[in-house]
Order: structure tokens, then sequence, then C-alpha cells
């Protein structure tokens, strides 16, 4: 962004360790990026007291007091725009988002997947890569749209699944890789150097500045 910091508004279901991760690499000063709006759909998601640790305004928004899905999202947007958030980003956030909160952020809504997707999509991708035995999963940040862990994909890392991995271990693993791995894309968004052309994302290489990004 120009002037100001690029503003953020971080959706979660539960413990929040990515939103800790964007916390740290922000309040380090390493990133052009700041938290300013943490929703949760878990009253007791962890997420929210790491938020008001941090000083950042956090709330839990309950499906449950709107009638309607669409009501729910618009509740959703509506705490994004107030706090003039210019990105989404959902670290954890176990629900579909409506076309109420995509349309507000057009290619502005990102999520985090702990598999290399398409493969693996859903709320278990560690597990569910490690019981079908693959040699190499990993993490994807993409693009959200209107279904589970779908949209142009930002950024892949491979992880490789060792013999003697056990679930923990792979578990582990794969956080560390998130945990670098978003706030790095985060700065890629604060610099302008992500650019969406035909349903594909892509990375802006530096020399070519950030006049194609959008
Ligand atoms: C993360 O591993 C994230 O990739 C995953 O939920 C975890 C949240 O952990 N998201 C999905 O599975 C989305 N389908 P955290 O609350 O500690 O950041």
């Amino acid at each position: 962004m120009d002037e100001r910091r690029m503003r953020m508004g971080v959706l979660i279901s539960g413990g929040g360790t990515n939103l800790q991760a964007i916390l740290d690499a922000s309040a380090a000063g390493r990133r052009e990026a700041e938290v300013v709006v943490v929703l949760a759909n878990h009253e007791n998601a962890y997420g929210l007291e790491r938020a008001r640790r941090a000083g950042i305004p956090a709330a839990w928004v309950d499906r449950s007091a709107y009638q309607t899905f669409r009501a729910y999202n618009e509740a959703l947007r509506d705490l994004l725009l107030e706090h003039e958030a210019d990105l989404v980003v959902m670290a954890g956030y176990m629900r579909l988002l409506g076309t109420e909160v995509l349309d507000a952020f057009p290619d502005r809504v990102l999520n985090i997947h702990p598999a290399l997707l398409p493969a693996f999509p859903g709320p278990s991708g560690i597990r569910d890569a490690f019981e079908y035995g693959v040699k190499v999963t990993g993490v994807t940040v993409h693009l959200a749209n209107e279904k589970f862990d779908d949209g142009p994909i930002i950024a892949q890392e491979a992880v490789t699944v060792a013999d003697d991995d056990t679930i923990e271990s792979l578990e582990a693993k794969i956080h560390e890789v998130e945990h670098r791995i978003y706030p790095e894309v985060l700065q890629l968004f604060a610099e302008g150097r992500v650019a969406v052309e035909d349903g594909k994302a892509r990375i802006i290489p530096l020399a070519e500045g950030p006049s194609g990004a959008r």
C-alpha cells in the first residue's frame, strides 16, 4: 500500500496459531501490514484472547444470532468495513464465506490450507493426507471463493512425509511452514505484488514493480 500499512481483518475458528504468527510478524515491524480486527465464529476461540492481548479489537460473531447465512455474512462484512480492512485473512476459519463478504473484497480474501490443494481439502487436510499415505504434502495459500478450500493459488510449499513421521510430527512440520509462509504472502499483498489474471494468481517479481498488481 502507499502511505499507510495494509489493514487486515482476520477470521478464525480456533487456536489462532497462524493469527499469532501474523501478529508477531507485524509487531516485529517486518511487515507493512497490520491486523485491525479479529472475528471468530466460536465464542471460546483462543485466537480471540491472542488478539485482545495484542490490543486488537476482537469479537465473536454468533451464527445462531442471525436468521440466515446471508445476514450472518452481512454482519461479518459490516464489521470488516467498519474497521477499514483492506484484506480479509482466513486463518483456520472453518466455515464457508458468503458472497456478501467475497464481493465486498474482490480478490482480497485469503485462506491457508494445510495440504497441497486441490488434494485433501476440508477440515482435516493433514490427517487425510497422512492416512492416505502420501510421501509429499504441504501448505497452500490461496484466494478464497464460495467453495471450501478453493480459488486461485498464490503460494504452495511442499513438506516431505518421512517413514517415521507420526500425525503429530507431520502436524508440527506443516504448522512451521504455515507460520512462515502466511506472513510472507501477506507482505506480498502489502507490496502490491499479487496479480490475478484469468482466474490465476501470480506473484510479480520485484524488477517488474507493482504496476500490474490489482
Ligand atoms: C491451520 O492448520 C489451517 O491451515 C487450517 O486450520 C488450522 C488452524 O490453526 N485450516 C484449514 O484446514 C482450512 N480448511 P490455527 O487456528 O492454530 O491457526
